[in-house]
């Protein structure tokens, strides 16, 4: 074929048509050589055999987080004794986190509770107790919530320390409600909540909001009290503030202090979920360790 273009011009078109003949007799040829040489019976398809009765794979299924799990319990045991649940903004303003709580802009109390700032006046709320006054001032007494969720501080994080923590309040107010009804609220909440022995107790603090005020203390599930290296060798672990709530708070909230009293309270809930499983490290419920969180 390469050498056509050495022909004269006449005798091409001749030559081609013999070339092409002889190569398509020769493809031909090929072919039937192949065909003949070819195996017989057809090449056998594989096959898979389908059981029906073998079970099917599972696919992984995930789980409410521990915490979101432990609120759910939470106001579980509190709808019991009659509590609904309330809910506020993380974003707040910083007159419901602080002045409408008598925490005056210069009190030093504003220290522990101090924050992060959007604008002057709008705060991540450092604390649950904003969601009383929201409560209180769109709701006349009685009143009886709870209020879970998110907190913030500009806390350095370590074993018992986040900038973001998880807090359910609480808030009981009618006519001769009285630190008996506070105490019998809690105690019923830890023997729910932890276990029925448990015992609690009350020592004398501050918060702005109520007075008097207490700091809630709850025996060490570990060591029934004795004392151990979780509590400190004190035999105690302290879960909450709480309080009758404060008259110049029910004058913000224009309820008639002379009328009304009430108990507050206000609980850690990634400290009690690790006192309740024995959890050492606040940080193991932000890692996002499944090895962790598929235990719950
Ligand atoms: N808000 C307080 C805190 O974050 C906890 C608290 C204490 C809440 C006493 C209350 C209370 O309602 O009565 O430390």
């Amino acid at each position: 074929m390469a050498d056509m273009k050495a022909l004269p011009d006449a005798e091409r078109p001749k030559a081609g048509k013999a070339a092409n003949k002889f190569k398509q007799s020769i493809a031909a040829a090929i072919d039937k050589a192949l065909a003949a040489a070819a195996p017989a019976e057809k090449p056998k398809t594989q096959t898979v055999a389908f059981d029906p009765s073998v079970p099917g794979r599972r696919p992984v299924v995930g789980h409410r987080h521990p915490i979101a799990q432990m609120i759910d319990r939470i106001k579980d045991i509190f709808g019991r004794m009659g509590f609904t649940v309330a809910y506020g903004p993380e974003i707040e303003l910083a007159r419901n986190n602080f002045e409408a709580l008598n925490i005056p802009a210069d009190h030093p109390s504003q220290d522990a509770f101090d924050t992060f700032y959007f604008a002057d006046d709008v705060v991540l709320r450092s604390q649950t107790s904003t969601v009383q006054i929201r409560v209180m001032e769109n709701q006349k007494p009685p009143v009886r919530i709870i209020a879970p969720g998110k907190t913030y501080r500009p806390d350095t994080v370590d074993a018992t320390h986040c900038f973001m923590f998880h807090q359910v309040e609480g808030l009981y107010v009618d006519e001769g409600v009285s630190m008996a009804d506070l105490k019998a609220v809690l105690t019923m909440f830890a023997r729910e909540f932890f276990w029925p022995e448990v015992t609690i107790r009350f020592r004398p603090h501050f918060f702005p909001f109520t007075e008097p005020s207490v700091e809630v203390d709850v025996s060490c599930a570990l060591c029934a009290g004795k004392g151990c290296s979780v509590c400190s060798r004190k035999g105690w672990i302290e879960f909450g503030g709480a309080g009758m709530v404060d008259p110049n708070v029910f004058e913000v909230v224009g309820y008639d202090a002379e009328k009304y009293t009430g108990f507050a309270f206000g609980l850690g809930i990634d400290r009690l979920v690790m006192m309740k499983y024995g959890i050492d490290d606040i940080r193991r419920f932000f890692e996002n360790d499944m090895r962790f969180l598929s235990q719950f």
